[in-house]
């Protein structure tokens, strides 16, 4: 029987379309594992308290048990005419066990319910995330540790501006992924609040004890406020706005794949299994992976603009709105989950091209920079060292040549303080090392950075 459980005030039956407009289970099944955990929880404290006798709660928890099985293997029946996950199970509860199924939301009210099981389900998910995330940190140190001495151009403005390490560049994306590491930790205090006992909006008469709830579902404290518990998704825009964060991240990472991987740049390879090909250009390997992930971060921002609007003019308390904050938060974990696993999954696998990097950047006259504060070691101003390298390039641009293969007395020509041991200072190798400095491109610094991220 499906029965709709508040009917007993309607006279009309509920027009066809708008029950299949106001129902929200065909995607918010998703939470059938929160919703039986927090029933689960809440008999058992409507049990300690003496609302529930301990047959009625072993006969609760007994069928609910058994409906996370049918539910499990795909042998429960969803019914659009029950509206919600909430109401789903708890009918197919009543259908197993009788009456004390009819007892279960004693003090609780599907505005409490809903909220405990979005928070419980995105405790688990930024759970996960973390996870991914944290192998991907892994597999950028490892990278990084392999490459601390490997030479590229490093870029402002994508013209080559000084030469510094691969390693030193992964790490700079290692320090990005732990940012919003911190920030999904962060967001997980708010999320970890339990809103059961708020019930519909002001809190109830039964003698509900709060704190035991919390305990057995694992929240760090009951919800302060009723009003506040049933109605803020603010903890969903926090994690989405933490998820964007990481989108754009994993953008940015995606658009230097991509450009390194070009003939043009040909810094580093890509497995083939990580890449697609053409159907009309046979020698096409596309770095689809990146693209994709590059692609995606406009459905994970969109979906923050999305709970933003959603939330922003909603009076106190539950407003049936809220039910529209499930399909965005949920993509966002998809989306993000799977972004992270494709690079995890891809990243220790990418091979540097070490030559080609090195030749790179010895084009673009990366040691320009150099050439300047070794003036400044010999007394000149470093603005008028600026302007002896300008013209030390220009020389260079006009005759095809890197600053390093100028001859001493051209050099000499331009600025009479340069002397024999200029081009030591010119190499590719000096100008790195030189950057020895906590934070700097030096490989010893690129190893410091590893050993203190490995703790
Ligand atoms: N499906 C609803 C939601 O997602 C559950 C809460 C419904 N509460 C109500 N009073 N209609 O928000």
């Amino acid at each position: 029987d499906t029965a709709k459980p508040w009917a007993g005030r309607f006279t009309q039956a509920t027009d066809a379309f708008v029950e299949a407009f106001t129902a929200s289970v065909d995607f918010d099944q998703r939470l059938a594992p929160y919703d039986i955990q927090g029933s689960l929880a809440h008999a058992r404290m409507l049990h300690k308290v003496g609302v529930l006798t301990e047959a009625e709660c072993k006969s609760i928890v007994d069928g609910l048990e058994a409906i996370a099985v049918e539910i499990e293997r795909g042998d429960f029946f969803w019914s659009v005419e029950l509206e919600d996950v909430h109401m789903n199970i708890e009918a197919r509860l009543t259908d197993r066990i009788g009456i004390a199924g009819k007892k279960l939301h004693t003090g609780r009210s599907r505005n409490d319910q809903v909220a405990t099981d979005v928070r419980l389900y995105l405790r688990a998910e930024i759970d996960a995330i973390v996870a991914e995330l944290d192998r991907l940190r892994q597999a950028l140190l490892d990278l990084a540790e392999r490459e601390a001495d490997t030479i590229m151009p490093g870029f402002t403005h994508l013209q080559v501006a000084q030469p510094v390490t691969f390693g030193h560049h992964m790490m700079a994306w290692f320090e990005m992924l732990c940012r919003d590491r911190e920030r999904l930790l962060d967001c997980r205090k708010r999320v970890n609040v339990m809103p059961l006992g708020a019930a519909a909006l002001a809190g109830t008469p039964y003698p509900l004890d709060r704190d035991y709830t919390a305990e057995l579902l694992g929240f760090e404290r009951p919800s302060y406020n009723s009003l506040d518990a049933v109605s803020d998704r603010d903890f969903a825009i926090e994690f989405t706005a933490a998820a964007s964060l990481i989108a754009v991240h994993l953008s940015r990472f995606s658009e230097e794949l991509v450009l390194w991987t070009s003939a043009q740049f040909a810094f580093i390879d890509l497995p083939d299994r990580f890449c697609t090909g053409s159907s009309i250009m046979p020698q096409k390997k596309n770095p689809d992976v990146p693209e994709l992930v590059r692609g995606k971060t406009g459905r994970v921002v969109g979906h923050l603009m999305s709970l933003i609007v959603l939330m922003k003019s909603q009076p106190l308390a539950y407003n049936k709105d809220n039910q529209e904050d499930k399909e965005p938060l949920f993509d966002t974990v998809d989306t993000i989950k799977n972004c992270l696993r494709a690079f995890a999954d891809m990243m220790p696998h990418v091979q540097p091209k070490r030559e080609r990097m090195y030749e790179a950047a010895k084009q673009g006259f990366a040691t320009a920079t150099d050439l300047a504060d070794y003036l400044v070691r010999k007394g000149v101003a470093f603005r008028d060292a600026h302007e002896i390298v300008g013209k030390a390039v220009r020389l260079g641009v006009e005759s095809s040549r890197d600053l390093a293969e100028i001859s001493l007395a051209e050099l000499q020509a331009i600025s009479p303080s340069i002397g024999e041991d200029v081009y030591g200072v010119l190499t590719l190798e000096g100008s790195v090392a030189a950057r020895d400095i906590l934070g700097g491109t030096a490989p010893n610094q690129v190893r410091a950075a590893i050993a203190r991220a490995r703790g």
